[in-house]
């Protein structure tokens, strides 16, 4: 485990400052964007390693999406643990640490990126998205000369707290792996 190096130049809010380091190597193209580590990911410096990233790796990007976990980079909006609680990261938390997410994505040069949760999906689609309305959906997302493909994904925790949630998270990440490997049948949306 090893402290962020950026924790004061960011102007992080946050007491604590261990950081979860991503996973994968630059580029890429295939890129998911979690909310924020964990007591697992905490412990061992990388996301998605507890028991949402066990299910990320094996059903839903592996048996759903058919992608290995190796061909993804996997990164969180959020690279410290908010709490012992894992509260929701604050405003203030997520400006901070967010820079650190767009250096990334332009360092990644991802083509697609799957947005896990709520949390990356307002961050990149704006504030008023709502999940129950965009999930699934394959969006054109440009921004100055950069562009790529998004889709929003239901959180793999949502069906670990909820198991009729997984029928949803596994069609989701279906309608990814399709539009990673052009698929006509995924469904565009307009941002
Ligand atoms: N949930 C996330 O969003 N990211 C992780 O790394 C682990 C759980």
């Amino acid at each position: 485990m090893r402290a962020c190096p950026d924790h004061d130049t960011l102007g992080c809010p946050m007491a604590r400052i261990n950081r979860t380091w991503s996973e994968g190597s630059t580029p890429c193209d295939i890129m998911l964007i979690g909310e924020a580590p964990g007591k697992y990911e905490d412990k061992k410096g990388m996301p998605f390693v507890g028991k949402s990233g066990s299910e990320l790796t094996h059903l839903y990007l592996g048996q759903c999406a058919d992608l290995l976990r190796g061909r993804v980079y996997i990164a969180n909006l959020v690279k410290c643990r908010t709490n012992e609680k894992d509260r929701d990261p604050n405003k203030a938390e997520v400006d901070a640490c967010s820079q650190l997410l767009t250096e990334e994505i332009v360092n990644v040069n991802p083509r697609f990126i799957g947005t896990v949760g709520s949390f990356s999906t307002k961050w990149l689609l704006g504030d008023k998205t709502r999940m129950d309305k965009v999930h699934g959906f394959g969006y054109e997302y440009n921004i100055s000369l950069f562009e790529c493909k998004v889709m929003p994904l239901y959180h793999p925790a949502f069906g670990l707290h909820n198991t009729s949630m997984m029928r949803h998270i596994m069609e989701d990440f279906t309608r990814f792996g399709r539009m990673v490997r052009g698929d006509e049948r995924v469904m565009w949306r307009g941002r």
